[in-house]
């Protein structure tokens, strides 16, 4: 049997541990064959291929990225886009398709699956945690790990200088990066794209840390929005392939605090570095126990099914149970951690 692997949507650390799980119990337990597919949805639909054996899956455990490039190309939205996958899969002889990804790949596969009788199983990676039906996606806590680094290093130098220090994290739909970083690295405020903010609370928060000779640093993500929303809603902007741009709320905040407190605040994005580089332990630990799974469901012919984790069990559930609405944060949890504000 020949399976095809893809990595869509935004890369994140531990898809090469996926793809290496996958390609060694496949080919050692199962005998299967391996074609790589590059750029995520692309590949299939040019029929662009990577070589994908044991020998292409040595040593990149640790590396982050993904061997097999990645894009947010939506067959969907293409002219002829499934024909053409449907058609080169035939041609190539892949007679499975693992689709490891988000929200958007992994809404593709659940279609092509359910509707176009391509047999699909799904990997969830995002490093938002943002996907429903997995308790963790991999990629989370390595991007948790540095944003928490970064707030322990801000602390010193906002000490340093008496300055509110605004960290601007990612986060376009969910806080999850924002609050576990932010309660981790003792942020004085965290904010959400679940919960508008008050300007005028968070400067009375501030203020109240200056009080108590403290130089607080403010965590934000970046989707969270101010209860007027003007600005966010200005600073929303489409680039040339037709993304989404979230940018400058951090940068915007800081300068309100500036005016409205009289102190001097500086602003640090984030931004891909988040993204970027070896996954941590956890991450290795969660995407090899995904990428075997997945070839046991290929194996099954359990197609249109998405491996997920349920507490320390990794389970099989319909792709569109992931994909069908947004995990967010919760406002019993917000508020849990809102203790530690001001
Ligand atoms: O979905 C993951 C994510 O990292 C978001 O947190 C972020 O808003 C987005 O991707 C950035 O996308 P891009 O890499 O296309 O700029």
């Amino acid at each position: 049997m020949r399976v095809g692997v893809l990595t869509g949507g935004g890369d994140c650390p531990g898809l090469n541990a996926v793809i290496r799980a996958i390609v060694r119990k496949g080919v050692q337990e199962y005998g299967y064959d391996f074609t790589g597919f590059r750029d995520g949805w692309r590949g299939p639909m040019e029929g662009d291929t990577v070589r994908l054996d044991i020998p292409a899956v040595r040593g990149i455990l640790p590396r982050g990225g993904t061997i097999l490039g990645s894009s947010r190309t939506n067959p969907l939205k293409e002219k002829n886009g499934i024909r053409r996958i449907k058609e080169n899969l035939a041609e190539l002889e892949v007679e499975a398709l693992i689709a490891i990804g988000g929200e958007d790949t992994l809404g593709v596969a659940a279609r092509l699956s359910d509707e176009y009788d391509v047999p699909c199983v799904g990997v969830p990676k995002t490093i938002d945690n943002d996907l429903s039906a997995t308790d963790y996606t991999f990629g989370f806590d390595t991007a948790v790990g540095i944003a928490t680094e970064a707030i322990d290093r801000l602390h010193t130098t906002a000490e340093s200088h008496m300055r509110v220090l605004v960290v601007e994290v990612m986060g376009r739909h969910a806080g999850w990066i924002a609050l576990h970083s932010g309660l981790a690295g003792g942020a004085n405020v965290i904010l959400i794209p679940e919960q508008r903010f008050d300007v005028e609370q968070v400067c009375a928060w501030v203020t109240s840390r200056f009080k108590a000779s403290y130089a607080p640093i403010v965590v934000i993500a970046e989707g969270a929005m101010p209860k007027d929303g003007d600005m966010v809603l200005k600073d929303q902007s489409l680039d040339s392939f037709g993304h989404v741009r979230l940018s400058g709320v951090g940068e915007w905040l800081a300068k309100q605090i500036e005016k409205r407190t009289g102190k001097e605040a500086r602003t640090t994005v984030l931004g891909h570095v988040q993204r970027g580089g070896t996954p941590s332990a956890f991450d290795r630990w969660l995407a090899t126990r995904f990428g075997l799974h997945a070839i046991d469901c290929v194996r099954d012919g359990d197609f249109g099914t998405m491996v997920a984790l349920r507490g320390t069990d990794i389970v099989r559930v319909p792709i569109a149970d992931a994909t069908a609405r947004l995990k967010t944060v919760d406002p019993t949890l917000y508020e849990e951690v809102g203790v530690f504000f001001g």
